[in-house]
């Protein structure tokens, strides 16, 4: 008798947890706002627009859309025909999903969505610099099987901004380093 129960479980069991094993994800990619013409995004690199030894986060694949507004990523996340693969990420254990903006006088300028490690609660954080720019992020949880939490909206505006910037570049770096690594 068991081991004819067995048989039967040990499918839907390998099935639960190849279930288990799957991670939410967060989109992973930069928008690169208005970009003068779009058949030369293909030279372009993440090196070549901030350089390496810098604060800007950016993430490959850069991305130009249509009239370059900004990306859709309802439409992304549903054209299963594209390999949409290029731009997600896995969340994984005691990582976020994070979508960073550059905003001037209320446009945005360009985003770049990735996964890291955050020591912040999820919202957004905003900080303003002198010249007027407007450094946004916003950090959310996925649920597995839905779309990417970093590609919404709205998400709430916490009014602590101090610090956030910083620790969150190092862990970008870090997790930079590591995918090179592996
Ligand atoms: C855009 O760049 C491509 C390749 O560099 C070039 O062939 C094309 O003429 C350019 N188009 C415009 C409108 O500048
Ligand atoms: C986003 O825009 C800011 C402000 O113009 C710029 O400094 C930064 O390099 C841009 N980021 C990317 C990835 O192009
Ligand atoms: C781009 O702009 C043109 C002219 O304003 C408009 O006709 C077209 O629908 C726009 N395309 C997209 C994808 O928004
Ligand atoms: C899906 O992606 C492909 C390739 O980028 C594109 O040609 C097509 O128009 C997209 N479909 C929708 C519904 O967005
Ligand atoms: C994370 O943030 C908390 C409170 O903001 C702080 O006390 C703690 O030292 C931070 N940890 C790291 C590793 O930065």
């Amino acid at each position: 008798m068991p081991l004819k129960l067995l048989r039967f479980w040990l499918p839907l069991l390998l099935f639960a947890c190849h279930l288990l094993a799957e991670t939410p994800q967060c989109f992973r990619f930069t928008w690169v706002g208005a970009y003068e013409n779009h058949s030369n995004i293909v030279t372009e690199t993440c090196d070549s627009r901030v350089g390496d030894f810098n604060d800007i986060p950016c993430v490959e694949p850069l991305v130009v859309t249509p009239n370059d507004t900004v990306p859709d990523v309802k439409a992304l996340w549903q054209n299963t025909t594209e390999d949409r693969d290029q731009y997600l990420c896995q969340m994984s254990a005691a990582h976020s999903c994070v979508k960073y903006s550059y905003i001037f006088k209320g446009g945005i300028l360009n985003i770049t969505y990735m996964c890291a490690m955050v020591n912040a609660s999820n919202g957004c954080y905003r900080q303003t610099h002198e010249n007027g720019m407007q450094v946004e992020a916003c950090v959310c949880t996925s649920r597995l099987g839905m779309i990417p939490c970093n590609g919404c909206s709205r998400q709430r505006l916490h009014d602590r901004v101090m610090g956030l910037a910083l620790c969150l570049l190092g862990a970008y770096q870090l997790l930079n380093k590591f995918r090179r690594i592996v």
